[in-house]
């Protein structure tokens, strides 16, 4: 029972006070995550309980590691700030002083400070929370820039390099393990028509020409608390994935999961776009924060990050497909090929309204 097992868990990490209540809490697809209500001088005070994926991540103490440097670090920029344990995730140490608690599965839990007062959102619904989303990531990349040294460990190794990307696509046609080559012959063509875009931006990198920052990697609307009552974008969570990167890969991914109003795997192409007024608001949200630090070099690449990140993303799907489903998880026949048409579409609609949105950047 999840409740008993919370509770002998929370005698373990550093919270004064008597275990009342838990219950499974949010929509994320990669933790487990409870909300654990304990009771402090006569008052529920709630916290955030989570099990790792450690399936997904394979190390969780370096992970933790990069979390409490990341975490300790914006907190600092923060003192002084009215209500800061609500504008950054602030970890609960157990008592013997670890980032985490194993438990007797040698599963890894953390505890983080419950932000109160402000909701997620899985499906975005308006502009003014584009632009607070990319403003918030925007706002957690700038506290980031000056993390010192050492360089943050790479929870998930080559996460978005493309190039190599590309590479897999092309061993999986070669081998063509399902015998599926012949019926996406048309999304292959695609791809790999688009095979110079996918070094691009890690040849400036290596070129010195773009710098390499601190990034979440993992951008989505719901990755981001909105406030109750300001519907501000008050803090970004989900830190698993924060690593070094090129801070396209995040403005990329903003652009790929809420430009267009359709489902990652709808079947009728005609819905998929990007939507140029949700562009928009990203593009202005992101660098009213970032744009402090960005170099003209960064700022001009960020209409085609998204272009790449999206494309990347087709190329994975296209990928898994040929291989017989061995990575994503599949609900229907061909469902990773129609995750990949909508990528591959929505990747033209990027490409028809490249101009306005160079236009649009310079005017910014
Ligand atoms: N500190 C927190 N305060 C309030 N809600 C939180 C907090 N951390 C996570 N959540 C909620 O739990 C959900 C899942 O957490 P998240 O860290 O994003 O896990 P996953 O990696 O599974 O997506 C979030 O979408 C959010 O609604
Ligand atoms: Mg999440």
């Amino acid at each position: 029972m999840f409740k008993e097992k919370l509770k002998t868990l929370s005698k373990q990490f550093n919270i004064p006070g008597d275990f009342h209540f838990a219950m499974p809490y949010g929509s994320g697809h990669i933790n487990d995550t409870y909300a654990v209500d304990i009771n402090q001088g006569g008052t529920d005070i709630r916290y955030i309980f989570q099990r790792i994926n450690h399936n997904v991540f394979k190390q969780p103490e370096e992970l933790m590691n990069n979390i409490m440097r990341v975490t300790e670090h914006i907190t600092r920029k923060l003192d002084g700030i009215p209500d800061c344990t609500r504008h950054t995730l602030t970890v609960i140490r157990a008592k013997n002083g670890q980032p985490f608690v194993r438990d007797a599965e040698s599963n890894y839990w953390r505890v983080y400070v419950f932000v109160e007062k402000a909701l997620s959102y899985d499906v975005i619904e308006n502009e003014q929370q584009a632009y607070e989303a990319a403003h918030a990531f925007g706002e957690f990349q700038k506290d980031l820039v000056d993390l010192p040294a050492p360089r943050l460990f790479e929870t998930i190794p080559n996460f978005h390099n493309t190039p190599w990307r590309y590479e897999m696509l092309e061993q999986a046609i070669a081998e063509d393990k399902a015998g599926r080559a012949a019926s996406c012959r048309k999304e292959i063509e695609f791809a790999l028509a688009r095979k110079a875009d996918a070094s691009l931006l890690v040849n400036l990198q290596k070129n010195g020409e773009l710098p390499e920052r601190i990034t979440h990697n993992d951008t989505k609307l719901n990755n981001v608390l909105i406030d109750n009552v300001t519907g501000q974008g008050i803090c970004v969570i989900d830190l698993d994935t924060v690593m070094p990167g090129l801070i396209h890969y995040d403005f990329g991914d903003m652009v790929r999961t809420s430009t267009s109003p359709a489902k990652e795997d709808e079947k009728d192409l005609s819905k998929v776009s990007m939507q140029f007024n949700m562009f928009e608001a990203l593009l202005r949200g992101y660098l009213k924060s970032a744009g402090e630090f960005l170099t003209p070099m960064e700022k001009h690449y960020l209409p085609f990050s998204g272009k790449l990140i999206t494309l990347e993303i087709g190329v994975r799907f296209l990928t898994d497909y040929l291989s017989g489903d061995v990575y994503f998880k599949v609900h229907r026949e061909g469902h990773n090929l129609d995750r990949c048409r909508t990528q591959f579409k929505l990747v033209q609609s990027i490409e028809e309204q490249y101009e306005q949105m160079m236009k649009l950047l310079e005017s910014i």
